[in-house]
């Protein structure tokens, strides 16, 4: 298949590369045009620009930092016409800002799919993604055989709007295990208890998440260097949780909580460093 991919970041980098191993064409548009030279060595086509990208492509990619940077690649005055090209959006947006973009591409005359993702750079790379998909069922099915090349089992949830919301849901979730566990482990550390110990009762607990063993390392060591996922973005991530949960008359108290945290780890300058760096600003290291 044809697919552009606008945004070739931590996540975009590697679903290109996926998509060069299942032999599909990929046109790559980057701002920063000297990170995605690589891809081009593995096979990716190079776009000067994102309509150079998008007129050789059926199906268009956008995997960008958040909604501002839609608008700027995405909607910039140089796209007028999406006619025949299925765009799917699989960056983190609220579902407020998605229906936006639903109706922008529809009068650009083109197709839109919210395709929010689980999983990080190894699972983009591994073709083992998460993928929740939404908008009109008919395009799902034009879109699923893509979708299968990088998510095994991809899910249909509703309109659009309904996917984004989820990803939200699941991402509440890496937030608060990550700012949970390093409560827990502080408290552990600081009254000299056994790690191991408390590690052990954990796995054998229904307390216990994945996420817990995949970051034990990086806690363990202070060790926050190789990010799979910023910090930066979970600062976003929380803000539209926590405007999710306002909409949904739902307690917004543990989610500035946490969103305080992540601000705390910006300003001692690791908003690029891996966001389980949250543990060293709740431990006030
Ligand atoms: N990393 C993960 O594990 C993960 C997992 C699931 C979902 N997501 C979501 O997927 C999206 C991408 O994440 P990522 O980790 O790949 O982010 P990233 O590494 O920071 O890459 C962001 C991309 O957006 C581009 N960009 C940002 N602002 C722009 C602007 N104003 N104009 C043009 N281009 C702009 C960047 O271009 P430059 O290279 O020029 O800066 C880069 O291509 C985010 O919404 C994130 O929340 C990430």
């Amino acid at each position: 298949m044809k697919v552009a991919i606008l945004g070739c970041g931590s996540m975009g980098f590697n679903l290109a590369k996926r998509l060069l191993s299942r032999r599909h064409k990929v046109f790559i548009y980057n701002r920063t045009k000297n990170k995605i030279l690589p891809l081009v060595k593995q096979g990716a086509f190079l776009s000067e620009s994102v309509n150079a990208a998008i007129s050789k492509a059926d199906f268009v990619l956008v995997l960008l930092t958040d909604e501002k940077a839609i608008r700027d690649v995405l909607f910039n005055r140089s796209v007028k016409d999406l006619q025949g090209k299925m765009v799917v959006q699989m960056s983190t947006i609220s579902p407020d800002e998605s229906r936006i973009n639903f109706k922008k591409v529809e009068a650009l005359k083109g197709k839109y799919l919210e395709c929010p993702i689980l999983g990080s750079k190894k699972e983009a790379l591994s073709g083992n993604l998460l993928a929740m998909v939404a908008g009109n069922k008919s395009d799902f099915n034009k879109a699923r055989a893509l979708i299968k090349s990088f998510c095994p089992n991809p899910r249909y949830i509703g309109p659009v709007g309904k996917a984004a919301s989820l990803k939200l849901a699941l991402n509440n979730l890496i937030a608060s295990h990550a700012a949970g566990f390093s409560i827990s482990m502080g408290i552990v550390e600081k009254n000299k208890i056994d790690l191991n110990t408390f590690m052990d009762i954990l796995r054998e607990s229904s307390l216990y998440a994945g996420m817990f063993d995949k970051k034990l390392n990086n806690w363990k060591k202070r060790n926050y260097g190789s990010a799979n996922f910023v910090c930066r973005h979970l600062l976003k991530d929380i803000r539209l949780i926590k405007n999710e949960s306002l909409k949904n008359n739902i307690s917004t108290n543990v989610t500035v909580g946490i969103e305080k945290e992540i601000i705390k780890a910006i300003k001692n300058g690791w908003g690029e460093k891996d966001y389980s760096v949250i543990f060293n600003a709740i431990n006030n290291l």
